[in-house]
């Protein structure tokens, strides 16, 4: 590559051409339409910097800034790489390109893949207006744009500076859609009513403003979290004031709401690791890999919620934490000669109520997702398995 900006043009185009064709051939992007938008679109607009992570022998990630001056052709290569970067750490846009630094990642550009597979379960129609939460870099809004006319598009973000810098960015590109700043949870007040709504980060709960805001018949797109960090991709229609459908799988995720809070785990895992060696060992017919499966994880959570989980692995065992903000805690125990054995304390018989679950899950034949459904009333979020008159639990925050 030259390093003349024409140049640069060319081998966008032709990097973008190639991602197209990658995400064709893996199936998630599926109609001319979005094929269309997808050439038209080009990423490395918005990602003027991201951050490549490396994993440190520590265990702690460390990330280094990638932009134009830290080496350009490979900015732009990796700018089309069907892959997530991450673009913001611990709310802040301004970084350094000299060390690598830890953080926690605040705001990203999804995987590719994610979102051309999430416009297309949208089921969009020329003329239709779509609310998106999470504008983030501003790419999956510009794609939007590009497939239905700027004045059929409105995003939330809830970061002031990543929104202005997304108007930037899709002004440079002829784009001019409604971006406003707040909380997505509140959608886009006095706006609407939308055609469908879609969510790029992972609420705890579709919000009752979206069902207010959205017309009949209109489809809501969204990737659940609970505090077990399993996910639920979910469809639903509007109908009457309520939301309904299933959820499809737990492929779809994404970074959470800006307003959930999690308890401090550091507390809680400390009181709990002290607890332990005063706990008595339960026997238990729980492999541990089963606390592994993200769709056991997706029933536990809505038996246990608020319960948090780690993993930590000592002198050849592994413990897999679940820890309650009541200082409830259990664990399970493996070691690399095959035992496990399983110990609780606290206020309440943690190990007892996951076994529970567990025995309930498996006898209604171990669940995927796509079992799963939800039905949003505009006070309560309602999962249930197989049909609406089969309800497993209530969705919090
Ligand atoms: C995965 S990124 C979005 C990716 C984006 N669609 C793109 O193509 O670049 C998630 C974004 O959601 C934003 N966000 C998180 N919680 C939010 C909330 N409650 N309301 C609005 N935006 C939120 C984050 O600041 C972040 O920028």
């Amino acid at each position: 590559m030259s390093d003349t900006l024409d140049e640069a043009e060319v081998a966008a185009g032709e990097l973008r051409v190639a991602l197209v064709k990658e995400l064709e051939h893996d199936g998630s992007l599926r109609t001319p339409h979005w094929r269309d938008a997808a050439l038209a679109v080009p990423r490395h607009v918005f990602l003027p910097t991201f951050y490549s992570a490396v994993d440190g022998s520590d265990g702690i990630t460390r990330y280094t800034a990638v932009n134009r001056d830290t080496d350009a052709q490979a900015w732009l290569r990796l700018a089309y790489r069907n892959t997530t970067w991450v673009t913001q750490l611990d709310h802040s846009l301004t970084q350094s390109n000299s060390e690598p630094r830890t953080g926690t990642p605040t705001s990203s550009s999804t995987l590719p893949g994610v979102v051309v597979r999430m416009l297309e379960d949208l089921d969009v129609q020329d003329g239709m207006n779509v609310l998106e939460v999470g504008t983030g870099t501003g790419y999956s809004t510009a794609l939007l744009c590009a497939r239905l006319g700027d004045r059929h598009v409105t995003s939330v973000e809830h970061d002031a500076a990543l929104s202005a810098a997304a108007r930037e960015r899709l002004a440079t590109l002829g784009h001019q859609p409604r971006l406003v700043v707040g909380d997505g949870a509140e959608g886009c007040p006095g706006s609407g009513p939308y055609d469908r709504i879609i969510a790029t980060y992972s609420p705890g709960r579709v919000p009752s403003p979206w069902l207010a805001q959205a017309l009949p018949g209109a489809v809501v797109l969204v990737s659940l979290v609970g505090s077990l960090d399993a996910y639920g991709y979910a469809k639903l229609h509007v109908d009457d004031g309520e939301a309904q459908g299933r959820f499809l799988d737990s492929d779809v995720s994404f970074m959470l709401s800006r307003e959930t809070r999690r308890p401090a785990i550091g507390p809680l895992m400390r009181a709990a690791v002290q607890a332990r060696d005063n706990a008595t060992a339960l026997d238990t017919a729980i492999h541990p890999d089963l606390l592994d499966d993200p769709a056991f994880l997706w029933s536990a959570q809505l038996a246990v919620p608020g319960t948090t989980r780690l993993r930590l692995t000592t002198d050849h065992v592994t413990g897999r934490w679940f820890l309650h903000p009541d200082d409830s805690w259990a664990v399970l125990e493996s070691g690399n000669d095959g035992t496990t054995r399983a110990f609780q304390g606290g206020p309440r018989a943690l190990w007892a109520e996951l076994e529970a679950t567990a025995s309930t899950w498996l006898s209604h034949g171990r669940p995927g997702l796509e079992r799963y459904g939800l039905t949003v009333s505009p006070r309560t979020n309602t999962v249930w398995l197989d049909d609406p008159g089969h309800p497993v639990g209530i969705l919090g925050e």
